[in-house]
């Protein structure tokens, strides 16, 4: 357990005030008894995320996630558990009880970040150094570095030499050689014995996790070097793809600014902080992975997040290999993303350094198109659409990339633009795209890392049990139509009239249909309207409960992007097939004790409305209009004799 006892965790969770703790990453305000913020995991204007420090636990109304002090800590940083309670401890002064292995463990730790900030105190002090450190700051110069930005960055030199910074850290620590080389910082002689120093004759960019602690370097040569940078290996303080170059720098920038810059190389980040864009981080050279796409929005609340490249062929893939990671990240808790297109193709460092480019990189933000526009154009680069089997290909190229567009109208104006681009049929090309997204969204995507909602469904066995049977089928069908409402202004217009139409039969989604009855079209946004419409639930326990499961439903809906039509379609579907199965029960039932000769007349005019609903009109449905027309039927049948579909929730 690593020292973590029942008795550790009680105490930690005594100290650490939940509020102070969230309030280092949420702007939280006193609303009663409780604190009301943005919440951090999700994309929302208006505050739905609770803290109240009484029970010690915080909630998002908006998106469902919850916990205590731990849960937040957890899926804020992305540590697990027993080191979210260690971290707290040692903040709060809780002593661990822990075994002699555990305790070498974590003190382990702690010697690797006392190793590396030794050893970047030991660059930093070279690089001032009057004689020593002459070339470097040479160097520094002639890039434009300033001598504030170069102290921010704690930018540093390693001197030619292959034991001066052993001979340092032996004089200041006490510490094994086999510990300085696990730590990056030596490597061990190949024939004969002993270490030597790793970086020689370096400018040394320590790299710092998001507290600010050097955690590794990277060595740019300062001679010919084959090698241009070279690396700290990983060891148990460095990850690779867990941290991003400048970040705990940026931070309060990307706060403000709630937007963040990504770029790819070390001294692009330190150029754009000199010329006043703080709030860039780089992915040092690599792939964005999922931790670091997390890092990025972490910060922001309407999640903009601006790549911006290297236009050389190596940039053009890390965009691409990014674009993956980012985009499923992106889904799930509303990025957007833009690509910032420097004139010239210089990479943002030569970029600003130039004459007028600060104002130019301004401008490229500015006027930086969604990352879908940039792929559509990617991907049409070496496209030859002058013979049919061009324009095939070139079709087959953005079909996929066009599938991603969410929204359909914004999809459809893609589609048009481009098919004209490409000199492909309009209704061809939508076609194929809807054919795409039918393809994707069939079979239940399971996300890579599904959001806690996601789990939270799966958990309960709903996710990939689409037509699970009994009437749980038509609890899930009310649900579905009523987190129509929520999933965008789109969806919400087209499912507005049809479940105003119908008749619920789940006493709670009575409720919640009413509470959206009661806002009406009188919201800004549907986060908006979610918040009018919990308000509104709230006094009654089975609506409220039964929101946060539609709330759910919501992000599912929006990782899937079903189209509303299919959505009503197949809610439409399962509830005529429930209260067809309701109705042959019945008449089942009435076999034994049978019922008055109306009744009976009744329920069999019933079973056959259904029956032809089911097999010839909800078939042919293929407008709005249709199922508004089905909706109604649907009602007119059973909506009078709801209470008879029972259903437990
Ligand atoms: N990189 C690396 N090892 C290399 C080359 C590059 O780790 N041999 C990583 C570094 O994080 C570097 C990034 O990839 O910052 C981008 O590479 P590049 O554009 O070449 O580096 P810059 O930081 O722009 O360096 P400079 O401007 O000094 O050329
Ligand atoms: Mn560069």
């Amino acid at each position: 357990m690593k020292g973590v006892t029942t008795e550790v965790i009680a105490e930690v969770r005594q100290r650490a005030g939940i509020v102070e703790v969230i309030s280092e990453t949420v702007v939280l305000k006193r609303a009663g008894k409780e604190y009301r913020g943005l919440c951090p995991f999700h994309n929302e204007k208006s505050g739905s995320f609770y803290v109240n420090p009484e029970k010690g636990i915080f909630k998002c109304f908006g998106c469902g996630e919850g916990g205590d002090v731990f849960a937040f800590l957890q899926k804020a940083k992305g540590t697990d558990f027993i080191d979210t309670v260690r971290d707290l401890a040692n903040r709060y002064g809780v002593r661990l009880v822990e075994s002699v292995e555990e305790k070498q463990h974590y003190d382990r730790r702690a010697q690797f970040f006392a190793l590396n900030d030794a050893a970047c105190n030991y660059f930093t002090e070279l690089l001032q150094d009057p004689t020593g450190g002459a070339t470097a700051r040479r160097y520094l110069e002639g890039r434009g570095v300033s001598e504030e930005i170069l102290k921010r960055f704690k930018l540093g030199f390693a001197p030619n030499s292959w034991d001066g910074l052993l001979r340092y850290l032996n004089n200041t620590m006490k510490v094994s050689e086999a510990t300085l080389e696990e730590a990056g910082l030596v490597r061990r002689r190949a024939e004969s014995t002993g270490v030597y120093d790793l970086f020689r004759n370096r400018l040394m960019v320590p790299i710092m996790d998001d507290q600010g602690r050097v955690v590794a370097f990277g060595g740019r040569t300062l001679g010919d070097d084959q090698v241009k940078y070279l690396n700290s290996p990983e060891t148990p303080i460095y990850v690779k793809g867990q941290h991003l170059y400048g970040y705990h720098l940026a931070k309060e920038a990307i706060k403000a600014k709630d937007a963040v810059i990504v770029v790819e190389g070390y001294f692009d980040a330190i150029s754009l902080h000199q010329y006043g864009f703080e709030n860039a981080v780089a992915t040092l050279g690599t792939a964005l992975t999922e931790q670091q796409a997390k890092m990025l929005v972490r910060y922001t609340e309407s999640k903009r997040v601006y790549l911006s490249f290297d236009s050389d062929p190596a940039g053009v893939k890390a965009v691409e290999r990014g674009v993956e990671t980012l985009n499923q990240i992106a889904e799930g808790v509303g990025i957007e993303l833009k690509v910032i297109r420097i004139p010239g193709g210089k990479d943002p460092d030569e970029c600003l350094r130039s004459e007028g480019g600060q104002e130019a990189f301004a401008r490229a933000m500015e006027t930086a198109p969604p990352l879908i526009d940039y792929e559509l154009r990617q991907a049409l680069k070496d496209a030859d659409t002058s013979t049919h089997t061009g324009r095939l290909e070139a079709a087959m190229c953005i079909v996929p990339i066009l599938a991603q567009i969410k929204n359909y109208m914004v999809r459809g104006e893609y589609i048009r633009l481009f098919a004209m681009e490409i000199g492909a049929k309009e209704d061809e090309l939508s076609h194929s795209v809807r054919e795409q997204i039918k393809q994707k969204t069939k079979p239940f995507r399971q996300e890579n890392f599904g959001s806690s909602a996601a789990k939270h469904m799966r958990n309960r066995g709903t996710v990939g049990t689409p037509g699970s049977g009994g009437l749980a089928g038509v609890l899930e069908a009310e649900r579905n139509l009523l987190a129509l409402l929520l999933t965008n202004r789109e969806d919400y217009s087209q499912a507005f009239p049809v479940v105003m139409d119908l008749t619920f039969n789940v006493p709670a989604h009575k409720l919640l249909k009413e509470a959206f009855q009661g806002v009406g079209d009188q919201f800004a946004t549907v986060q908006d309207l979610t918040d009018r419409v919990m308000d509104r639930a709230a006094p009654d326990k089975a609506a409220a409960a039964a929101l946060i499961d539609v709330i759910l439903k919501v992000e599912e809906f929006r990782k899937q992007q079903r189209p509303s039509e299919v959505v009503i379609k197949d809610s439409f579907a399962r509830l005529i097939k429930e209260r067809l199965e309701l109705a042959n029960r019945q008449m089942r039932a009435q076999l034994a004790s049978p019922l008055p000769e109306d009744e009976l007349i009744q329920l069999q005019g019933k079973i056959s409305r259904l029956r032809k609903l089911q097999d010839s009109d909800l078939p042919t449905a293929s407008s709005l209009a249709d199922l508004n027309e089905l909706a109604l039927k649907i009602d007119e049948i059973f909506g009078d004799s709801a209470g008879v579909a029972v259903v437990n929730h």
